[in-house]
């Protein structure tokens, strides 16, 4: 494993990444200190470095990143333009693996895994919220939610995307194509696409960036609401008033994280916009909404 500052010099090719102003990475661990000693890491990354090769050059997009991310956080990625976000949020979401170090998620580590135990990880433990919603523009709200459980062993499918549409307030738009539907709606059903499932984490790379500032403000609510009722959030974005929401901000810089602070009072939404729907869980709600669908 390389140590702080040990990093690969040995290798001739230019390092896009790293102009030579830049300080070493740290390879201590950040954040740890602020986490419950018992708090279930659900996300460590150890040491860990992603590089990628266009011909004979290699781009080290992540430079001996070490992290822990517990249960039940609220994190905010930031970063300029070719930090590393994506990257990182890609690995965390199973779709790339490291170079070296390892990745480990809810205690596995899966750096090392298959590209097929990959697939499976990514289809019941992570959900992914994008900037562009991604939503199958021919199908209705409820067939969106629904989709991540069609190749799954589970039962009640409709149910489930019925209560997931709950959780996000929009049981009643769940006959509606996505054309019909307004952006801030649009998100909500990925949302609650994301949440169908029950994940272990969402993973959402810059949710509200196609987004006026007060619907931006409304998908906020939505995953304040999300996060009150214990789910993990791992968020990329922009806005530091967006960050501002989140209960941590680490910012990385050419490849390492630059700092990991902690939001002692996260701003909260806007009181029209607050969401409660903690007694809309899961599975006590979905016999209701399947008798109301
Ligand atoms: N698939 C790829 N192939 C080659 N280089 C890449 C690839 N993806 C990202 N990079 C490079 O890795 C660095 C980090 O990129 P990225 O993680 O996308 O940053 P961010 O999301 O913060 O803008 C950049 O220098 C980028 O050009
Ligand atoms: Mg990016």
């Amino acid at each position: 494993m390389m140590t702080s500052g040990q990093h690969n010099s040995a290798n001739p090719t230019r390092d896009a990444a790293s102009p030579a102003s830049t300080p070493p990475p740290r390879s201590e661990p950040v954040g740890l200190g602020r986490q419950d000693a018992h708090a279930v890491p659900v996300i460590e990354l150890i040491d860990l470095h992603k590089n990628y090769r266009i011909g004979t050059e290699i781009v080290r997009a992540l430079r001996g990143v070490t992290l822990s991310i517990a249960e039940n956080e609220y994190v905010a990625i930031m970063g300029p333009s070719g930090s590393g976000k994506s990257t990182m949020m890609n690995i965390f979401g199973c779709l790339d693996v490291p170079t070296s170090g390892e990745f480990r998620l809810s205690g596995k580590d899966v750096s090392k895994l298959s590209q097929s135990r990959l697939a499976r990880i990514r289809g019941c433990q992570i959900g992914f919220v994008f900037q562009s919603f991604e939503l199958l523009p021919r199908t209705t709200a409820l067939k969106n939610v629904q989709l991540p459980l069609m190749y799954t062993q589970a039962t009640k499918k409709r149910a489930r995307a019925m209560a997931a549409l709950d959780r996000v307030g929009l049981a009643d738009r769940a006959k509606h194509h996505p054309n019909q539907l307004s952006g801030g709606q649009k998100q909500r059903v990925a949302i609650a696409r994301a949440l169908v499932q029950e994940p272990d984490i969402i993973l959402a790379d810059e949710p509200t960036g196609n987004l006026d500032s007060k619907t931006g403000e409304e998908i906020m609510a939505i995953f304040d609401s999300v996060y009150s009722e214990g789910q993990t959030i791992i968020m990329v974005t922009h806005e530091e008033s967006i960050a501002a929401r989140c209960r941590r901000v680490i910012r990385l810089r050419d490849g390492y994280v630059e700092s990991d602070t902690w939001n002692d009072r996260p701003s909260k939404p806007s009181s029209e916009t607050a969401h409660d729907k903690r007694e809309a869980r899961l599975p006590n709600d979905s016999h209701r909404l399947a008798a109301a669908s």
